[in-house]
């Protein structure tokens, strides 16, 4: 599986940090391009790359972190996702005011979903502080909960595989609607919240 990254600020260098770290490859995109990117590449190499728009977009699975006010710039204008993963991680805020986007009634990973037509949409890595996301999830000693939500069950295989591999406890909270809401912010109870399984 191709892993890309689309957004290098707190949450997605945070992703690329805790797959590096489990030795999974990821390729990274965000505005400015590669010259902006050169400490995070020099830190986490070999494991991540910088990649184009195309690269990034066109891999297995596609983490997107990125203000929501410029998803349309960083992920729009591909016409069909062939069934490809793309994992929400944003949460629908128009800009530092925090003003939440209206969503006519839908979860912000049902609305992210309607930007990715022909996409299996995961919502995950999205609950946490950047700071904890980027750590070992074993910190505390048991393993970290991390949440995801999705309507097609394979696709959330997938992330739990990811999930499992850097050390974390999977939580499958169902479909975008249900599970999306609990996760989302602002209106979810789960953001924020740092949950651990001691076994
Ligand atoms: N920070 C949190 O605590 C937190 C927690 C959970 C979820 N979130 C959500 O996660 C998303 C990202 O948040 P963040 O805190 O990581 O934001 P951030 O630190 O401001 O980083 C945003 C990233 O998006 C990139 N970007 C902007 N436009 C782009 C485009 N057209 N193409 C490619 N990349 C583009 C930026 O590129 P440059 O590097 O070139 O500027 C930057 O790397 C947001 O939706 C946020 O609401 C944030």
């Amino acid at each position: 599986m191709r892993i890309g990254i689309v957004g290098a600020g707190a949450v997605g260098s945070a992703i690329a940090a805790v797959l590096a770290r489990a030795g999974i490859e990821a390729t990274i995109v965000n505005r400015r391009g590669v010259g902006s990117l050169a400490v995070l590449l020099a830190g986490l190499a070999p494991h991540l790359t910088a990649g184009t728009r195309e690269d990034v977009l066109g891999a297995d699975i596609v983490f997107v972190a990125v203000p929501w006010m410029r998803l349309g710039d960083a992920i729009g204008g591909v016409s069909d996702w062939g069934g490809r993963i793309v994992v929400d991680c944003n949460n629908a805020l128009e800009g530092p005011s925090f003003k939440p986007v209206e969503l006519n009634g839908l979860t912000s990973s049902e609305a992210f979903a309607q930007m990715v037509p022909g996409a299996r949409v995961v919502k995950a890595f999205n609950h946490m502080l950047p700071h904890l996301l980027a750590g070992d999830p074993r910190a505390e000693g048991g393993r970290r909960a991390m949440f995801m939500a999705g309507d097609e069950p394979a696709a959330k295989v997938e992330i739990g595989k990811i999930i499992d591999a850097i050390g974390g406890y999977r939580i499958d909270l169902g479909g975008l609607r249900e599970g999306g809401r609990l996760m989302q912010f602002p209106g979810g109870p789960l953001p924020a919240l740092n949950f651990v399984l001691f076994d």
